[in-house]
């Protein structure tokens, strides 16, 4: 049984930056199904389209292009969604980009690009909507990542950018309040079928080297950062605000293999 109420988003409109594939495209889907008309965008205009379609088509979807480095562009693409479904209730920050390399193989353009997608992204992205949410019940999300707590090797750029990220929506969370207006992040753990698990875990030995890590024993499914995405859209988390919501099998708790079967004692 779906855990949510049938149309919980009924009359909601959502715009979700980074839609266009993988997890944020899963949020999509996930808030579409409970009744919310959606905005997807990302920077190649065919794949949003055909994100929309996937999603249900022009009574519930549009695909917009975008890149998040842009304000200019960032503000369009609104202007567009607005214009499309009449109004913006929440509004999803998702857009990412990951390659892995060592920080000295990593030119000075290649951490700034991460930084401008990611972090620059979200603050484009919270900064232009606000125009269209400044209103109680209005809810902003945030896309983290378990990067931005725990040091990670090869990803400077994304522990950076991450990190700053969840600052961010604390900040705004702060400054937004009084006008009601709520601003989360959710951070996912591994999810399978995703562009960023394909670049970070690409083969299945360092798949299952993750996996045993991990307390629930399994990569998360989009649907399940859908979940997460619904409960703190929902007026059921109408007083959390600021909060990072981790949504990964107990990921961020550390390293949960047993090694030689020594529960609890290493
Ligand atoms: P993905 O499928 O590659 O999705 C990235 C999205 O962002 C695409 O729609 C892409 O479309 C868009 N995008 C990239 N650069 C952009 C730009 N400059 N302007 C506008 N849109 C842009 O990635 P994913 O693996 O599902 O990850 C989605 C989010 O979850 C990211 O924030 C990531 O950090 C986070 N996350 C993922 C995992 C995981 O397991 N995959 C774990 C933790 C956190 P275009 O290429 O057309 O622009
Ligand atoms: N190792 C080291 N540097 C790399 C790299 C790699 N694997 N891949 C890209 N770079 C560098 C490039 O060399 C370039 O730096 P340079 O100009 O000094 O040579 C810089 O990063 C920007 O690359 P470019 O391809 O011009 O950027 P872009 O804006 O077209 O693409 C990326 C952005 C690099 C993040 C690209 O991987 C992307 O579009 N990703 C979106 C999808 C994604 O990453 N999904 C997972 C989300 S978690």
């Amino acid at each position: 049984m779906d855990p949510f109420r049938e149309n919980l988003f009924a009359g909601k409109t959502a715009f979700i930056a980074g839609g266009t594939s993988g997890i944020n495209l899963g949020i999509a889907k996930r808030l579409a199904g409970l009744g919310a008309k959606v905005s997807v965008a990302g920077r190649d205009p065919q794949k949003a389209t055909n994100a929309a379609a996937e999603i249900g088509g022009t009574d519930v979807a549009v695909g917009l292009s975008c890149d998040v480095r842009v304000y200019a562009s960032v503000e369009e693409a609104l202007d567009k969604a607005v214009a499309t479904f009449g109004k913006l209730d929440i509004v999803i920050s998702g857009a990412a980009g990951n390659f892995v390399a060592p920080a000295l193989g990593m030119s000075a353009n290649g951490f700034r690009t991460v930084v401008d997608i990611d972090l620059n992204g979200t603050f484009n992205v919270f900064r232009a909507s606000y125009a269209h949410l400044n209103r109680p019940g209005a809810s902003l999300i945030a896309i983290t990542a378990g990067q931005a707590v725990n040091a990670r090797m090869l990803q400077a750029h994304v522990c950076a950018a991450k990190a700053g990220i969840n600052h961010l929506v604390r900040v705004l969370a702060m400054e937004w309040g009084p006008t009601g207006v709520r601003v989360n992040g959710i951070s996912p753990g591994p999810i399978a079928d995703t562009e960023g698990m394909a670049r970070l875990t690409p083969t299945p030995e360092s798949v299952k080297a993750l996996t045993d890590r991990i307390p629930l024993r399994r990569y998360g499914t989009k649907d399940e950062i859908g979940d997460a995405t619904a409960f703190l859209c929902s007026a059921a988390a109408k007083y959390v605000t600021g909060t990072i919501l981790d949504c990964d099998g107990g990921s961020q708790l550390g390293d949960a293999s047993t090694r030689d079967g020594a529960h609890g004692l290493m």
